[in-house]
């Protein structure tokens, strides 16, 4: 099917605006509903109509599936090691954030929907070698055990009601957009204090593995399936790099004297966590184009704008 009008929750953070903005280009017309906790009405993606409330309540979330044919969910809260401070809204936010969508939409009306997972839902892998979505599932922290009881909740009760299903479990996502706060996107957060002039921080010996994708690949992907490939799927680069690599790599960039300061490990982190992306090649032509390499510019324009703007407060303590 080729959705006319899709409900994007969450589509005033970071990969729901380039996902809403991309839908609106394709001639969709774009539903957001959006607490505004993190994300903010100014980045929802012109056009687009904004819903402002909580996926846990069900008037909300019956007003913004008006005239819906498809849901690309994405409203969580976003954070792993945030997740154990606030564990308890984690997982009602993203358990029954989800069950409270699913129940309330028509399934004569919705006709695809689009779970936003997570690397989180996986088991530490034992090297840096990419993981398929066979891999076993074992996560370490509040929030990757509300993304897997998301999954298994959208599974079970879509299949009942004879919804499609996407579920699009995302890597390291990085590019221009990403709320700074102190705990996610660990580009945005490095790149903040090296333009601040302040010390990143990497926490264990900086040999741990990361997926870092793009946002405009991951909105690839998103569109790409909608509609078409129902399944289970990574969305990441294929590629690993250390935290130590992406340290050099970004100092290197932007601030060459900086030091990178060193402290204990935190729980809830996986070691390694690079996608094997064939899957989502095979089964809708997943192909990313851009690199951490090449394609860091607009992060960094993106963060020094926002940086010489008026000082910018976490939306909430995550
Ligand atoms: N950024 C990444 O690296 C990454 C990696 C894996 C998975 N994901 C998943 O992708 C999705 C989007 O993440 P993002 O990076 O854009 O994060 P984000 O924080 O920028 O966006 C999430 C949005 O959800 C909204 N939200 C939070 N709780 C809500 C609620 N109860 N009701 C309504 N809206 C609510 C926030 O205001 C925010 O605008 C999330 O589901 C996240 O778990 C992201």
């Amino acid at each position: 099917m080729t959705p006319t009008h899709v409900l994007v929750t969450g589509g005033a953070g970071f990969i729901g605006s380039h996902v809403s903005r991309a839908l609106l280009a394709r001639g969709a017309a774009v539903t957001v509903l959006d607490n505004l906790s993190v994300g903010t009405a100014a980045a929802v993606a012109p056009g687009a109509r904004l819903v402002t409330g909580d996926v846990r309540d069900r008037a909300a979330v019956a007003e913004a599936l008006h005239d819906v044919d498809a849901v690309v969910h994405l409203a969580a809260q976003v954070t792993i090691r945030g997740s154990f401070e606030r564990f308890y809204d984690d997982l009602d936010t993203t358990r029954m954030g989800t069950a409270n969508l699913v129940r309330t939409l028509d399934p004569a009306r919705v006709r695809w929907f689009t779970l936003a997972s997570s690397m989180a839902v996986y088991a530490d892998a034992p090297s840096a070698a990419p993981i398929t979505e066979a891999h076993a599932t074992q996560p370490l922290s509040p929030y990757g055990v509300g993304k897997l009881a998301a999954e298994q909740v959208c599974g079970q009760m879509l299949a009942h009601l004879g919804v499609p299903l996407t579920v699009l479990r995302f890597f390291n996502t990085f590019g221009p957009g990403q709320t700074y706060t102190p705990y996610v996107g660990v580009i945005t957060i490095f790149l903040t204090k090296l333009l601040r002039g302040e010390s990143p921080v990497i926490f264990g010996d900086g040999e741990q593995a990361r997926d870092f994708v793009h946002v405009d690949d991951i909105t690839a992907g998103v569109l790409g399936s909608l509609g078409r490939a129902e399944g289970t799927f990574n969305l990441g680069s294929g590629r690993g790099t250390s935290l130590n690599a992406l340290a050099g790599l970004l100092t290197d960039q932007v601030a060459p004297a900086a030091t990178v300061l060193r402290e204990a490990e935190r729980p809830g982190e996986l070691r390694f966590s690079v996608a094997d992306i064939r899957a989502a090649r095979e089964a809708f032509g997943y192909r990313p184009t851009r690199t951490l390499e090449r394609d860091l510019g607009g992060v960094v324009d993106d963060i020094r704008a926002r940086l010489s703007a008026p000082p910018e407060t976490p939306p909430h303590p995550r």
